[in-house]
Order: structure tokens, then C-alpha cells, then sequence
């Protein structure tokens, strides 16, 4: 790190700029009786207070369903839903008075719920439930040899991207409103800013040139900051900041759902499966933001690697009054592939088997498809296992860690070998597009726009590479700029993980374009086939003689070939019933398995991870190094969720208490184990990728299981694995605790 890149944070202020910052809602729940704003608007250095009366055109950012205010004027949803704007001559005025906010409001409270559990006791959701079903799975447990009931418990997560959400916004000519914003999707950001300030589409430019990390927290959840800046600058006709504080950050937007799971299956004396029924309830929050496609996820993940023939899923999105939960890597994925992992495992438990062997046996065949009815076609997870199994070492492990905990009583050991199957593409169909724009200029350098958003993943180099490929030029020559809804219409988020998948496509198809009319030209100039004249390494060879590249665009140039050229992708081959949730969501699966060996101290409930060997399907890879980097980051991220990051809200008043990183503990450099072995594995994508690669943002995310369940394996030593360790998500040391004493109870 350079420290070069620069953030929207570090642009040169524009003179006149002005700072903004949220009062917010002391309360969960209540109705908003009065706004007393007088004598916070005498205070010195603010310029006005903007409230929803202000907002010219409509009040909501809502992404899919319209229930999200972007200040809120009758209802009061949640602790920390912001109220009014403050804007200051400066960030700290502004911060100062928006936190007298609770002073100028007159509520009168209603009552509320915080727990998802509670809501959906109540029936209070914030969609209708899904139902995702196969065959007959109530005969199929009651037939079955062995049954297993139960429930279990995973937390969310905060997304902690590094760079907070941040707006700011300028006023231009002829009603137009420029907005830079920290945002996965500038597209749908120009729409809602348009509609809050009642003007089209075309009067309002986004730009986003690199965020400090997503994660998910700014697929839909940059729109309210966006919105607000874009109407106080409006309002005042000065540009407008507004950069959150962590604090308000946290207390403000959304993160992954916290799920509950009550489940029952039926299985066999090999730990096969049979039948299996499960509800799963997320705690969507006060709105619905993105938690319909998250459930939808999650339903169409329970399976994981698995052949699950009857099957019955029902999901629910329970309304609470916390803020409104959203994306974050692995979009309902993780948690709803986690659930059969804990099955999974304590079905192993209860047969006195190796859970290696119990997910082996119950691991897809060539050509079953999955409960949505999607055929199950390019499988390597039997291949892909065997190696990580060998490669591993994990049966004499499994034995020197038998014999290492039968002579050590405090500190016990445990491993686990988990599998990833990941579907890759949005499941909303029409999302799967996407546009590039390549600029070759007469000196022969390459500038190239795209719908993607840079947030740390290495898109923008991704794109870079497939354009120098096909053009054949060095890498140095071609530049990526700046993603821009003035540039590329009508983008999708960059998200899903198919940030390089559709981009890399619709720039290839750009470049080839241009490549074409080039070969063409070529043979014009110096004879022979236009579809023979090759492109590498900076040169061209046409009819037997070698040219730079640059000496060809140059006299591209003066025969008036057009030198630029946009260019369009769309998946092919997708499918989806949204009613019956069937069909094929996804363009294919990516694969992956770990093997985690940790140690766990007895007395404390304090555990480390020693090793981790990470096998990983990434395709044929378009950059290994950046590929390696987001499933080391993947897998550490999600180790975080499922260990050590725990959000608490307070039962009564629904603040959300862990609202900084002095409660909220995400992992450091210090938890990655010494000895992390991360590798790609040989593939090649079934279908035709962008050079047969395949996704990898987010599938390695439920690489960690593995870190999980090594630690019920460790802790289930302590009752000669006998005994199912009630152990929730996230396993902190405390929980870990409460498990080893519910164990050595038991045994
Ligand atoms: N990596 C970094 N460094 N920062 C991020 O914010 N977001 C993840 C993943 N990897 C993220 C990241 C998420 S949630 C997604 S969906 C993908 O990157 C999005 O980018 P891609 O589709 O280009 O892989
Ligand atoms: N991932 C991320 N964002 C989305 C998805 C998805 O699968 N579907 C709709 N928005
Ligand atoms: Mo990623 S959660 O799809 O932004």
C-alpha cells in the first residue's frame, strides 16, 4: 500500500462546500409528535437543518420495496433512523449539534421489537415467507432410520468497511446534481437522488472512483446519504458533505442478518440425508431493503454440496425495529449453507462417524440438481475434497489430535473439513448485464470505463488485463477510470461477485470491436486476411511482416476507423420463477473446501486457529495473486463472523450497544494462523466465462465453517464426542464456555 489511492474524502473541498451530519431517533419505536429545529438553527455555524418536508420530490430510497424514508417524518422504526440533516460550515459543527437531536424531538413511544424470534411469534415480517420445496419431506423423515430435530442460532455482521459512507454532492448548471459517492452501485444511487430531487435520471451524474470496501454495506445502503446531500446541496445550491462518523454508521445502516433455524431431518446409517424440513427467520429490520433476495439466497444454499431428494424450506423476514439489514459477502448464502453444516456435523456426532465421511456420502452426483431445480453439472467437490484431504494430511491429523487430547486435559484440539458450493449470478435475472466503454487514442494508449465498482477486489485491474489481452498491449498501456453513470447506462451493483464476470465481458466485447476494425484496416494497408492478422505483445503481424501496435493505430487513425467502441454482456441461459423459487439462478457453482485444526483452552473458552489449508475453485484464474488475496480476506472475514463479532442490541431500548470497534471485535492480523495454506485449485469453467474463469468475491466467505466446526469438534472431545455441543454463532470465548459446561454436564 502506496497510500495513492485516493478516496472521496480526499478531493479537494470546492469552495463553499458544506458539512453535513444525521440527528437521528433516540427511540425504537414511536410516532414523531413534534420537531423542535429553532434553536439548533441559531446555533453558530449552521447554515440550515434540512428535514423531509425539504426533500422536493419523494421521501424513500427503498431499493425494491418503497418503505425506506430517507428522513423519517411520522414513524420512528429504529434507534439511530435519521431524522434531520444538520448542515454546518464545518463537519464537527455539524456533528456537535446533530447530537443534541434528542432534545428537539417530542415522541410518544410505541412499542417495539428488537428480536427476530419475537417478530415472528408475532407474525410481524417484512415480506411474505418463501417456501422452497421438493418432494415429500415430512414422509421422508417419518420413514427415515434416524431422525435429528433442532434449532440454532447464527449471528450477523457488520460489514466495517474501512472508508464509512460518504457522499458529497454539487450543485451544476441547468438543475443538475453531481454526486461523488462511496457506492457498489452508482446507477441505482443517480435513480433515487433523481426521484428525491424530482428531476430525470439524465440531470443527475454519480462517480465513484474507488471505495474504501463494500462488502455488501453499499450495494443499496450508500442511497440515504446520497439523497441527503444531493437535497441539502440542492436546497442551498452549495456542495454538501456528508461523511459519517463509525459510530453513526453502525447505529444507522444495515448488515447481515442475523438468522434462527428451527429444523428436522431424517437420515440413514451412513449420515445420508433423507428428508429435511427447516425455517429459517433473518432479522430483516424495520424495511425490506435487499432482505427478500438475501432469503432467497439463503433458501437456495441450505443444500451446499449436498443431494438433499425431500426437502422443505420455508423462510421468513422478520420486521424488528433495528436498522434495516442488507447485503454483505456471501448475500444470504453463508447462512443459509450453514444451517446443513450443523446438521451435518451433528448427525456424524450422534453416528459416531468422522463428519468428513457423513459429508462425503452426502456430497452431489454428476447431474442431480439442487431443490430449486437447477442441474448440479459441473461438480468437482468429490475431486476437489480428495485433494484437500490428502494434501491436508487430515486422517493422521484426526489421529495425533485423538492422541493429543487423550493426555492433555485442559487443552484440547479439534478439525474440521468443510465444502463450498456457491451459485454464481445475481438471482434477480435482470441484473446479469453489463457495458464497457474502450477508448483506444491515436498514440496507441487505452482508456477503459465500465459499469464495475473498485472496492478493493481488483476489478479494475481484472478488466485492465482482458482488455490488454485482447488487444494485445502491455498491461501499462490501458487505464481504467473512474465508474460514472454518465459513461455506462443503466449498470447493475457490483456485487453478487460478478463484478469480473460481466464487466470483464462487456469490456472484452468493446475491445474486440475495435481489435476487428484494426485487423481490418490492417490488411487493407498491408494485404493478407484480415481474421489472419494476429495482436501480442504490443506488435501486429499481418501478411507476414510485424508492426507496433501503436504505428497501426496511428494510421487506423488517419484512414478514419472509429478507434473506440462500447460494448454489452448479458448471462446467458438464466431462469427464475419468483413465485415457486425454481429454475436456474445461477450460470454455474463455484467450489471450494478448508480444513482448520484450532486449539481451545477448557478453562477460558479462548481458542486459536493453528492452521488452515484452503482449496479453492476459482476457475482458470485471471489473476492469481488477486485471487489469492480475496480468499485469504474471505476466509479471515468470515472466521470473523463466526467467532468473534457480536452484535448486541439492548433487549428494552434497542440501541444497538456494540456501536464501534471498542465492542464490536473484528479480526486483526494477529488471528490469521501462522500457517494458512491457501491454493487454487486446477479448473476450468464449464461454461464460457470470461477466460474460463469463475467469481471468487465472496464463496471463499463460507470457507471458515471449517474454523467453526473445529471448535465443536475440539469442545465435543471433552464428552468423547458423544455429546452435541450446543454451540451458537458466533462461537465467542464466553459461548465456547457456556458450550464446554453443557458438554461436561452431559457427559
Ligand atoms: N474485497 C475487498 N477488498 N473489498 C470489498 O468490499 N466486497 C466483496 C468481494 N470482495 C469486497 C471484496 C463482495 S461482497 C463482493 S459481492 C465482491 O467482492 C464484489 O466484487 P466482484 O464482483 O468484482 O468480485
Ligand atoms: N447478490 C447480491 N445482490 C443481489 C443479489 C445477489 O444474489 N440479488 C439481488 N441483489
Ligand atoms: Mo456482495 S454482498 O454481493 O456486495
Amino acid at each position: 500500500m502506496a497510500g495513492e489511492a485516493a478516496y472521496i474524502d480526499d478531493l479537494p473541498e470546492l469552495a463553499g462546500t458544506l458539512h453535513c451530519a444525521l440527528g437521528l431517533s433516540p427511540v425504537a419505536h414511536g410516532t414523531l409528535k413534534a420537531l423542535a429545529l429553532d434553536a439548533l438553527r441559531a446555533l453558530p455555524g449552521v447554515v440550515d437543518i434540512v428535514t423531509a418536508a425539504d426533500i422536493p420530490g419523494v421521501n424513500d430510497w427503498g431499493s425494491i420495496v418503497k418503505d425506506d424514508p430517507i428522513l423519517a417524518d411520522k414513524e420512528l422504526n429504529y434507534l439511530g433512523q435519521p431524522v434531520f440533516a444538520v448542515i454546518a460550515t464545518t463537519r464537527e459543527l455539524a456533528r456537535r449539534v446533530a447530537a443534541k437531536a434528542k432534545d428537539t424531538m417530542q415522541i410518544e413511544p410505541l412499542p417495539a421489537v428488537i428480536a427476530h424470534r419475537e417478530a415472528h411469534q408475532k407474525g410481524q415480517y417484512v415480506l411474505p415467507p418463501m417456501h422452497l420445496q421438493r418432494g415429500q419431506a415430512r414422509a421422508a423423515i417419518d420413514n427415515a432410520p434416524h431422525k435429528l430435530k433442532g434449532s440454532f442460532d447464527v449471528g450477523g455482521q457488520e460489514q466495517f468497511y474501512l472508508e464509512g459512507q460518504i457522499s458529497y454532492a454539487v450543485p451544476k448548471e441547468d438543475g443538475g446534481m453531481l454526486v461523488h459517492c462511496s457506492t457498489q452501485h452508482p446507477s441505482e444511487m443517480q435513480h433515487l437522488v433523481a426521484h428525491a430531487l424530482h428531476v430525470q435520471a439524465h440531470q443527475v451524474q454519480v462517480e465513484c472512483r474507488r471505495m474504501g470496501g463494500g462488502f455488501g454495506g453499499k450495494e443499496s445502503q450508500s442511497a440515504p446519504f446520497a439523497c441527503i446531500a444531493a437535497v441539502a446541496a440542492r436546497k442551498l445550491n452549495r456542495p454538501v458533505k456528508l461523511r459519517l462518523d463509525r459510530d453513526d454508521d453502525f447505529l444507522i445502516t444495515g448488515r447481515r442478518h442475523c438468522f434462527w433455524y428451527e429444523y428436522e431431518v431424517g437420515y440413514d446409517d451412513e449420515g445420508r440425508v433423507l428428508g429435511a424440513e427447516i425455517t429459517m427467520v433473518s432479522r430483516a429490520g424495520h424495511s425490506a431493503d435487499l432482505s427478500g433476495p438475501v432469503m432467497t439466497r439463503a433458501l437456495c444454499h441450505f443444500d451446499n454440496a449436498y443431494w438433499l431428494p425431500d426437502v422443505s424450506m420455508h423462510g421468513f423476514c422478520a420486521k424488528t425495529n433495528t436498522q434495516s439489514n442488507t447485503a454483505f459477502r456471501g448475500f444470504g448464502g453463508p447462512q443459509g449453507a450453514i444451517a446443513i453444516e450443523n446438521i451435518v456435523d451433528s448427525i456424524a456426532r450422534a453416528l459416531g462417524c468422522d463428519p468428513l465421511d457423513v459429508r462425503r456420502a452426502n456430497f452431489y452426483g454428476q447431474g442431480q440438481s439442487t431443490p430449486y431445480g437447477q442441474a448440479v453439472d459441473d461438480n468437482v467437490i468429490h475431486e476437489l475434497v480428495a485433494e484437500l484431504e490428502a494434501s491436508s494430511d487430515y486422517r493422521a491429523r484426526r489421529d495425533a489430535i485423538a492422541a493429543f487430547n487423550a493426555t492433555s486435559p485442559v487443552l484440547k484440539r479439534g478439525l474440521a473439513l468443510t465444502p463450498v458450493k456457491f451459485g454464481i449470478s445475481f438471482n434477480v435475472k435482470h441484473f446479469n448485464q453489463a457495458g464497457a466503454l474502450v477508448h483506444v487514442y491515436s498514440d496507441g494508449s487505452i482508456l477503459v470505463n465500465h459499469g464495475g465498482t473498485e472496492m478493493g477486489q481488483g476489478l479494475n485491474t481484472k478488466v485492465a488485463q482482458v482488455v490488454a489481452h485482447e488487444l494485445g498491449v502491455p498491461f501499462e498501456s490501458v487505464r481504467v477510470t473512474a465508474t460514472d453513470t454518465q459513461k455506462v447506462a443503466n449498470t447493475s451493483a457490483t456485487a453478487a461477485s460478478t463484478g469480473s464476470d460481466l464487466n470483464g465481458k462487456a469490456a472484452q466485447d468493446a475491445a474486440r470491436q475495435i481489435r476487428e476494425r484494426l485487423a481490418a484496416c490492417a490488411a487493407s494497408l498491408h494485404g493478407g486476411e484480415a481474421s489472419q492478422v494476429r495482436f501480442a505483445a504490443g506488435q501486429v503481424e499481418v501478411n507476414g511482416r510485424s508492426l507496433p501496435f501503436t504505428e497501426l493505430v496511428t494510421a487506423a487513425y488517419h484512414e478514419r476507423v472509429q478507434l473506440w467502441s462500447d460494448g454489452f454482456y448479458a448471462t446467458p441461459g438464466l431462469s427464475w420463477n419468483r413465485e415457486t423459487l425454481q429454475g436456474r439462478p445461477f450460470y454455474y457453482f463455484a467450489y471450494g473446501a478448508a480444513a482448520s485444526e484450532v486449539i481451545v483452552d477448557t478453562l477460558t473458552g479462548e481458542w486459536k486457529l493453528l492452521r488452515a489449508d484452503v482449496l479453492h475453485d476459482v476457475g482458470r484464474s485471471l489473476n492469481p495473486a488477486i485471487d489469492i488475496g480475496q480468499v485469504e480476506g474471505a476466509f479471515i472475514q468470515g472466521m470473523g463472523w463466526l467467532t468473534m463479532e457480536e452484535l448486541v442490541w439492548h433487549p428494552k431500548t434497542g440501541l444497538l450497544t456494540t456501536h464501534a470497534p471498542s465492542t464490536y471485535k473484528i479480526p486483526t492480523a494477529n488471528d490469521c494462523p501462522a500457517d494458512l495454506r491457501v491454493r487454487l485449485y486446477e479448473n476450468a469453467n464449464a461454461e464460457d466465462s470470461i477466460h474460463r474463469s469463475k467469481a471468487v468475491g465472496e464463496p471463499p466467505l463460507l470457507l471458515p465453517f471449517s474454523v467453526f466446526f473445529a471448535i465443536r469438534d475440539a469442545v465435543s472431545s471433552l464428552g468423547g464426542h458423544r455429546v452435541d455441543p450446543p454451540l451458537d454463532a458466533p462461537a465467542t470465548g464466553e459461548a465456547i464456555l457456556r458450550a464446554i459446561g453443557a458438554v461436561r454436564e452431559a457427559a
